[in-house]
């Protein structure tokens, strides 16, 4: 595929998952390496688990900040964040929770799955920004609830208004660009349908074909982080 020039493009979004962050290090969830091969999600991502086991289930995400904390953007990061900057009409929509597009200067990051970086209360939806700090048990001010991961587990409901907004960008996209995701996790994995059934040329960066790969027009079955400073200018 030619380098496009993204300024022919007055509203284009790009919708990661964990292949985008892949090649800095994070462990995508699925395939070889994938964190649901290795840790039941019963056991450490739904809200069972965290009322079972608190300390267990904060236990484990703490060790996830770590590791992602210990790696680095890379050059696709880094360049979506620099065409983002020079594009006031690029949004990215992420399914990840590690901050990575943000620690690459991008800004607005459409964050569909919460951060790793912030406490939520299951009951008030108060958040605690915690950046860098350690996971600990922390109580809600407003009910003394332990604080959990502001992230969507299974069976979690995703927020509502941070959808609603995805779906608006989508809908009016004119390019829309999947990057590293494997599409089979709803309602996000819904967004591509929805970007097909509008008029957005789409494109699937991934080097695995996937379970949505059949409504893309285009795939470039090359890695995040040389596919997207090769193929997008502006
Ligand atoms: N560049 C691009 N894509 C890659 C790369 C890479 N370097 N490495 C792997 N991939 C692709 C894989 O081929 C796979 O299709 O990234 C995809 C990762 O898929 P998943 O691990 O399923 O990640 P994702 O689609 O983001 O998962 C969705 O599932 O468990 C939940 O909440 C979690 O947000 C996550 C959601």
């Amino acid at each position: 595929m030619e380098p496009i020039s993204l300024s022919q493009y007055e509203r284009v979004v790009f919708f990661t998952g964990a292949g985008m962050s892949a090649e800095s290090g994070v462990p995508t969830y699925r395939g070889r390496g994938g964190i649901w091969a290795q840790y039941r999600w019963e056991e450490y991502a739904c809200q069972d688990a965290f009322d079972a086991d608190p300390d267990k289930v904060l236990a484990f995400h703490q060790q996830r900040r770590g590791r992602v904390l210990a790696c680095q953007p890379h050059a696709g990061h880094s360049h979506l964040a620099a065409l983002q900057g020079a594009h006031p009409g690029l949004s990215i929509v992420t399914q990840n929770t590690d901050g990575m597009h943000q620690r690459a200067s991008a800004r607005d990051v459409v964050e569909l799955h919460g951060s790793l970086w912030r406490l939520r209360c299951a009951r008030h939806g108060r958040i605690e920004d915690l950046a860098a700090a350690e996971y600990a048990r922390r109580a809600c001010a407003e009910c003394g609830a332990t604080l959990r991961p502001d992230i969507t587990w299974f069976a979690d409901s995703v927020n509502a208004a941070v959808f609603a907004r995805a779906q608006r960008l989508i809908e009016q996209a004119q390019l829309f660009v999947a990057v590293g995701t494997s599409g089979i996790v709803y309602p996000a994995a819904g967004l591509v349908p929805l970007a097909a059934r509008g008029s957005a040329r789409m494109i699937e960066i991934n080097p695995d074909q996937t379970e949505l790969s059949g409504l893309f027009a285009e795939h470039v079955r090359e890695p995040a982080g040389t596919a997207v400073p090769r193929l997008f200018k502006y």
